[in-house]
């Protein structure tokens, strides 16, 4: 059978944001992440540390964190952030963050694009940064991009996803999120892909999935993972997102999709649809359009 409970792990103040070409002023930000926080979802990805030049958008990060804290305290500590390297990481202890991500790639190509490394040196970076973290009692997730198919390098092999993955759990990252980073997964290829993670020993209670809906085939895919047993599953409020280093990837699966999916399956996941769907609204309107989720879409006021 299916899982009684999923955990649905919010992206959209950062995957959703971090495309945006317009800035969205900080205290915007801060009250998208306060209503999301308010809707019962259980953890809310903030923001990015990384280079400000690379993704103008989240350059406001340390002064994001800082507003949220003095608004939410401790609360929003727990708030995850994305550090890709050393520096990341000490910017996100000088604010006493609790929870931190690193990002790598499967392939080479997006490796260079996205981390400006080779497909072995993104392990130097992550290896000091992770074990720093773990030393300071912080809790580290690990995203695999291109773990389906790659805009440069077409279909990624599964056995070159798990070696990255594997890669990640050895040097101590205690979740990895598997991202279809251009929506091109399909419900046969997740379904291996999990299957191929527990042939090298990596039960589906350490992975996440996080897809984009490209190609319309999000919540299927979420399907093919709730049949393999994986409970978490990475969505982004209105469907907001994209990857500024990946020309094709289009919007993440929109929160409210998921969870309307969820909810129909009667499983358990704790979030107020109404909700959310009131964030998302009230953010199209911050963005000047409306949200590309088809259940916003259905139940928005306006
Ligand atoms: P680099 O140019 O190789 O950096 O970029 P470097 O290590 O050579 O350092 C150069 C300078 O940058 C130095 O300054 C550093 O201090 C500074 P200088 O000494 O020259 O004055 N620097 C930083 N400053 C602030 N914060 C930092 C930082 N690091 C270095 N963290 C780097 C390498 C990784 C930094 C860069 O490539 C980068 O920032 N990339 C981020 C790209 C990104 O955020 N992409 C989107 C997130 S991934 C994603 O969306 C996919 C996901 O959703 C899952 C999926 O869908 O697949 C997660
Ligand atoms: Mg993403």
């Amino acid at each position: 059978g299916l899982p009684a409970k999923v955990t649905i792990y919010e992206v959209g103040p950062r995957d959703g944001l971090q495309n945006e070409k317009s800035v969205v002023p900080t205290e915007v930000k801060a009250a998208f992440i306060t209503r999301l926080v308010d809707a019962g979802l259980p953890i809310v990805e903030a923001t990015s540390f990384v280079h400000p030049d690379w993704v103008p958008q989240l350059a406001d990060a340390a002064d994001l964190m800082r507003g949220l804290t003095a608004d939410l305290g401790d609360a929003a500590r727990q708030l995850p952030v994305l550090v890709p390297n050393q520096r990341g990481l000490d910017r996100a202890v000088e604010l006493g963050l609790r929870h931190v991500a690193v990002f790598a790639s499967a392939t080479e190509t997006f490796a260079s694009k996205n981390l400006n490394r080779t497909l072995a040196s993104q392990f130097e970076m992550f290896e000091p940064t992770i074990r720093q973290a773990l030393d300071a009692g912080m809790d580290v997730r690990g995203y695999v991009s291109m773990c389906f198919g790659d805009p440069w390098e077409g279909a990624v092999p599964v056995e070159q996803v798990v070696a990255v993955g594997k890669r990640l759990l050895d040097l101590g990252v205690g979740q990895l999120s598997l991202g279809d980073t251009i929506g091109v997964a399909t419900a046969g290829h997740v379904k291996a892909l999990v299957a191929a993670f527990a042939d090298a020993g990596v039960g589906c209670e350490r992975l996440a999935l996080h897809f984009h809906d490209t190609y319309g085939q999000a919540l299927t895919n979420v399907h093919a993972g709730l049949q393999a047993g994986v409970t978490t599953y990475d969505a982004s409020a209105g469907g907001l997102g994209g990857c500024p280093y990946a020309k094709s990837a289009t919007g993440n699966l929109a929160t409210e999709d998921l969870v309307w999916f969820l909810t129909g399956l009667g499983i358990e996941h704790g979030v107020d649809l109404e909700a959310v769907v009131a964030a998302s609204a009230w953010m199209a309107g911050q963005l000047g359009r409306p949200s590309p989720s088809a259940v916003v879409r259905a139940l928005a006021d306006t």
